[in-house]
């Protein structure tokens, strides 16, 4: 328990977490309640009942509609606090947090409720916790091109209070490559470029994040592995890899987690980061997939790297990064 103690609170950034996913079913009741919602469940029970996913989509349709409940910039500040008071427990130091915009403002929701609740809950967290954070919209890749587009003009405005800019949702038939103009513009608009791809997808989705994206980062990006001279590229450029092991095995991507290629992925010279992607849906926060991996092997030097890994990866300036350390 010691050693496990030392893995689950070693300071580390959590760089792969939609926000979204971190609502937890009792969180959705209370704020349908307070929102007088109803939703299309027999209850608590019912509900917790859903969680189980034999895809991607399979979860994504689970996690669109319970997003339903947000509607208040508090709804959104209390969602922040409640995930930070678990990544505080976890040794997270430097949060960096996807949300889903498209999606809110589909549901009716102004984009300044949702950014103003998300940015109220990340400066009460870095007055109750230290925990730095930024703020990084991601493009739903399943709407429309002229969605995204809209979106990002939508989110210009206040393009300084953002850290950058992501793609997510269904993966397999949205190729990175439709996105190369959104994700051009937001590069000019000063944003840190990152994007979902070999998840469920292939290897070649990972490297049009790199070639027409310009992402410094890959979220998932597993299936890199298929790759040699992909791997080779990664190592070259250092890009790291925002890897989710309880999301892989709950999602059904992997079988077992020991199938995961995180050492090999390693081994080549990648720098492989772990962290919860959804911990709400996926049945843990950053510090149980640091602990399903020490219970399948992955000794403390390797789960200690790849915390390092993830302060080293965190898009802050050096005087932040040491601060960090
Ligand atoms: N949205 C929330 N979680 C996601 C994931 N793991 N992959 C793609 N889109 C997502
Ligand atoms: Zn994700």
């Amino acid at each position: 328990p010691i050693v496990s103690d030392a893995i689950r609170t070693m300071p580390k950034a959590e760089l792969h977490l939609h926000i979204e996913g971190t609502l937890e079913a009792e969180l959705a009741y209370e704020l349908a309640e307070r929102n007088a919602i109803e939703l299309p469940f027999a209850g608590l029970e019912d509900l917790k009942q859903r969680y189980h996913f034999t895809s991607l989509q399979s979860f994504l349709d689970l996690y669109y509609q319970l997003m339903s409940v947000l509607r208040t910039a508090d709804d959104f500040r209390d969602l922040v606090l409640a995930y930070m008071a678990k990544a505080n427990r976890a040794g997270v130091v430097r949060s960096e947090i996807f949300f889903d915009p498209q999606v809110h403002i589909a549901n009716g929701i102004d984009l300044d409720t949702v950014l103003d609740g998300l940015l109220s809950g990340m400066v009460l967290a870095r007055e109750r916790y230290g925990i730095s954070s930024g703020l990084i919209p991601c493009i739903v890749r399943d709407m429309p091109v002229e969605s995204a587009l809209e979106t990002i003009e939508a989110l210009a405005p206040r393009a300084d209070e953002l850290l950058g800019l992501g793609l997510d949702s269904a993966e397999v038939g949205y190729p990175p490559e439709d996105f190369k103009d959104v994700f051009q513009r937001a590069g000019d608009l000063g944003l840190r470029l990152v994007a979902h791809a070999g998840e469920e997808g292939p290897a070649s989705y990972v490297r049009q994040a790199l070639d027409d994206l310009h992402v410094e980062r890959v979220d998932h990006g597993i299936h890199s592995v298929e790759d040699k001279d992909l791997i080779e590229l990664l190592k070259h450029r250092q890009i790291p890899l925002t890897c989710c092991p309880l999301s892989n095995l709950k999602l059904q991507v992997v079988s077992d987690l020991g199938e995961l290629p995180l050492r090999r992925l390693m081994a080549g010279g990648v720098p492989v980061t772990i962290n919860s992607d959804d911990p709400a849906y996926f049945g843990g926060y950053i510090d149980d997939n640091f602990d399903a991996l020490s219970q399948i092997g992955f000794t403390l030097p390797e789960l200690a790297s790849m915390a390092e890994n993830s302060l080293n990866a965190a898009f802050v300036d050096d005087a932040e990064r040491r601060t960090m350390l």
